[in-house]
Formats: C-alpha cells, sequence, structure tokens
C-alpha cells in the first residue's frame, strides 16, 4: 500500500457544518471497514466565523496549504443564518465566497463537473413518467468566462455610475473543456449497460449551450471549436441550444440531455435547474477538476450554497454531501482499489435510503439521516 491520501474537510458556514458532520462519520465509518489509505484534516476556515475572528476568511496561505492535500470537500460558504437574527455577522457574497473562486481559479481546476441523475425515491418535481430517466451530466467552464472578475464600478453611488463586469473566454480554456465533454461523453456511453439512442444510430450526445444570437465574440468561438472537436468524435451525436431554450427543454423533455457542456455562469443557472429535476438541492453533487493534471486536488461540494433560511435546524439533507464524497473516493480510488469500493458502497447507500422514501417514509432530518446510514455501514 502506498503513502497514505489526505483529504481537507471544509465545512465552511450555514448548513455547511451540518452536511459535514454526517459526511465526517461516514468517511471514519468507510476508513475503517475498507481500511482505506485516507486521513483528513478538518478545518475552520475559509468561514464567516474565521472572518469574524481573523478579519479575513482564510488565512493568506490558505490556497497553498489546500494544494498540499489530495482532495478536498467542502460543505457550503455564504450567509450562515439564521435569517431571522438580524444581528448576526453578514459578509457580502464577493467576500464569502471569494475563497471558493480563489481555490478553483488558483488550482486551475478548470472542469466543474455536475452530473444530474434521477434517482428512484427522490422527489419528482415533473409529471411526465419520461423524468424517471433524466441522466445528463452537466461539464461548467471554471475558471474565466462571466467569472474573470474583470470590471469595475465608476463613480460608485452617483446617479452617474457605470458598472463594467468584463468576460474573458480563452481559445485555450474552451478547446480544453469541450474536448474533455466529449471525451466525457464516449466514456459515459461506453460504462452504460444499456445504450442509449442519439440521431444516427450514437449513443452518447453534446450538447451544447450558447447565447450566440446576442453574445456572438465568445458565442461564436464556442461554436467554431466545438464543431472542429466534434470531428475528432464521429461516434458522438452533437446538438446546439441557445441557454434561454435549454431552459425551456430541461423541463420540457431533459430526458433527452446527455452530457451538456457550458459556459461558467450558463453551467451554474443550469445546475440549480437540473438539481430540481433530480429531486432537489439536497441531492446534487458536483466536482471541480483539473482533468490534465490529476496531481492537484480536486474541489467535491453540493451545488447548494449555506441556505441561511434553513441552518441550525437539522432540515438539510445531508446527501448531495454524500454524493459529492463518494465522487471524491472514486477520483482517488485509481491509487487502491479498496477507495473504488468504498465510493460504490456509498453510492448504494445513499440510493438504498432513497428508496426508502419511495415506500412513503418523508425526508428524517440531518442527524437522523446520518445516523441511518452509519447504523447500515457499522452493521
Ligand atoms: P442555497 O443553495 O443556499 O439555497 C437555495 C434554497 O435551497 C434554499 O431555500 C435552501 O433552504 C434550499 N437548500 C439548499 N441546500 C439544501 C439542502 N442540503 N437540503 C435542503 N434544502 C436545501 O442558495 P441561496 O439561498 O441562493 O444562497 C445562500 C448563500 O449561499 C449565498 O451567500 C450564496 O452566495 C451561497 N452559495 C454558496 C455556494 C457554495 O458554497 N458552493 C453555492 C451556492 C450559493
Ligand atoms: C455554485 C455557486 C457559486 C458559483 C457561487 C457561490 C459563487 O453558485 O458553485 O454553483 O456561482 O459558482
Ligand atoms: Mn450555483
Amino acid at each position: 500500500m502506498g503513502q497514505a491520501l489526505n483529504i481537507a474537510l471544509l465545512p465552511g458556514d450555514g448548513i455547511g457544518p451540518e452536511v459535514t458532520d454526517v459526511a465526517e462519520a461516514v468517511l471514519n465509518l468507510l476508513i475503517q471497514r475498507y481500511q482505506l489509505p485516507l486521513g483528513y484534516t478538518r478545518f475552520d476556515w475559509p468561514s464567516h466565523a474565521w472572518h469574524q475572528a481573523h478579519g479575513e476568511m482564510m488565512p493568506g496561505d490558505g490556497v497553498a496549504q489546500l494544494r498540499e492535500f489530495d482532495a478536498m470537500l467542502l460543505g457550503a460558504l455564504g450567509d450562515p443564518g439564521p435569517l431571522e437574527d438580524p444581528s448576526r455577522f453578514v459578509l457580502s457574497d464577493s467576500v464569502s465566497l471569494a475563497p471558493l473562486l480563489a481555490l478553483r481559479k488558483q488550482l486551475d481546476l478548470w472542469a466543474c463537473e455536475r452530473p444530474a441523475r434521477w434517482l428512484p425515491g427522490a422527489p419528482q418535481y415533473l409529471a411526465d413518467p419520461r423524468a424517471r430517466e433524466v441522466d445528463m451530466l452537466v461539464i461548467r467552464e471554471n475558471s474565466e468566462g462571466e467569472y474573470s472578475g474583470q470590471g469595475g464600478r465608476l463613480a460608485p453611488g452617483t446617479a452617474q455610475e457605470v458598472a463594467t463586469q468584463v468576460e474573458v473566454f480563452t481559445a485555450r480554456a474552451t478547446e480544453r473543456l469541450i474536448r474533455h465533454a466529449f471525451q466525457r461523453a464516449r466514456q459515459r456511453a461506453a460504462q452504460r449497460e444499456t445504450p442509449r439512442q442519439f440521431k444516427n444510430g450514437k449513443h452518447a450526445q453534446v450538447c451544447l449551450i450558447t447565447k450566440r444570437n446576442a453574445q456572438p465574440f465568445w458565442g461564436d468561438l464556442y461554436t467554431d471549436t466545438f464543431q472542429r472537436i466534434a470531428n475528432e468524435f464521429p461516434d458522438v451525436d452533437t446538438h446546439h441550444e441557445l441557454v434561454d431554450a435549454a431552459c425551456m427543454k430541461f423541463v420540457q423533455c431533459p430526458w433527452r440531455f446527455d452530457v451538456v457542456v457550458a459556459s461558467n455562469l450558463h453551467g451554474d443557472i443550469l445546475t440549480d435547474l437540473a438539481a430540481v429535476l433530480c429531486g432537489g438541492p439536497g441531492l446534487a453533487p458536483s466536482a471541480n477538476l483539473n482533468p490534465d493534471e490529476p496531481t492537484l486536488p480536486a474541489l467535491f461540494e453540493p451545488v447548494h450554497g449555506s441556505a441561511p433560511d434553513i441552518a441550525g435546524q437539522n432540515l438539510a439533507d445531508p446527501r448531495a454531501t454524500l454524493m459529492s464524497l463518494a465522487m471524491l473516493l472514486e477520483n482517488l480510488a485509481h491509487h487502491h482499489p479498496a477507495i473504488g469500493s468504498a465510493a460504490q458502497h456509498l453510492h448504494d447507500l445513499i440510493q438504498a435510503d432513497l428508496a426508502r422514501e419511495a415506500n412513503g417514509d418523508p425526508f428524517s432530518g440531518t442527524r437522523e439521516t446520518g445516523q441511518r446510514l452509519c447504523q447500515w455501514l457499522a452493521a
């Protein structure tokens, strides 16, 4: 067995620590049961609480410290709640979320993978029975675009104020993103037991999202790159949707999508919608990765935020975080086969837990869900 791998647990704010507590308990049991060559360190930064005490969300060398880990699991950052408490410590989102964007950008975790698969027992908000077939992977650009952070406010607070927010799209980032989307589509088709059918007898599809009718500069860069790379993947069906129409079709016929590739902001918005197609924010995991640099620690996190409206009430569903932990373990599985077995076990447990709800048992609370899964694991 090689050297132990180290995971950084970053609970963050609001419901973040509540769902991370569950993930930590499950991780401990998996480490014991599978004798995993894994250890972890739980950090009290980045967080509002750390900011309150130290005047910053994390130490100046925070990213450098985290770079030394093999993977990171983040709960959530943002308003800690409870919303009814007007005296709570509140920071602007641009301050509290800066560490998340810094980690993505400074570690060059340029691909954000957000799988959206409806699992039996999950709430089904669409009446059409085909909504149970939803199984897509949204790949979001994670390093530039609308999140480039360039711009400013001129004459702030005056009637003459001008705000600019510059979007930056580079050929390099576009190329690697779209190529990754085609590779993942091909890989998913190869792993599927029952093939899916797309146009011309193909078993995989990539749908490109743009707003090229109104934003032609980056829209055309994406389109040209997409068409060029598609030629290298004749086995993968291709498709394009304008982002507004994509929102409609995510609701009308989401079962038609396979891999969806989108810019940073479009991917952000579409993945909250995709989360609801699969049962809601408590069931949507994500991974921030650099597929070219597997030695960089990938960052796993639920799609949801700090949920200040329910923080501290034992109402947060911890399963999006557990699904993110399963993705983290899968990502480290090449180091040791037992890590892959633990990931599969965790997937199976989450599915079994959801299946209970198909039998009419309602969501039973953050801690109770954690306790039940831990009992099953310890059995
Ligand atoms: P949110 O995702 O925190 O909450 C949206 C809605 O979903 C709320 O009604 C909330 O109660 C519900 N919800 C979220 N997670 C849930 C869970 N696990 N179980 C049950 N219900 C859940 O989004 P918001 O309210 O727009 O943002 C709150 C804060 O979180 C903001 O500061 C925002 O910037 C931040 N945020 C952080 C992240 C992150 O850390 N990755 C992601 C999104 C938003
Ligand atoms: C997400 C979040 C973040 C994003 C925010 C909190 C900056 O919404 O991870 O989906 O927009 O990327
Ligand atoms: Mn989001």
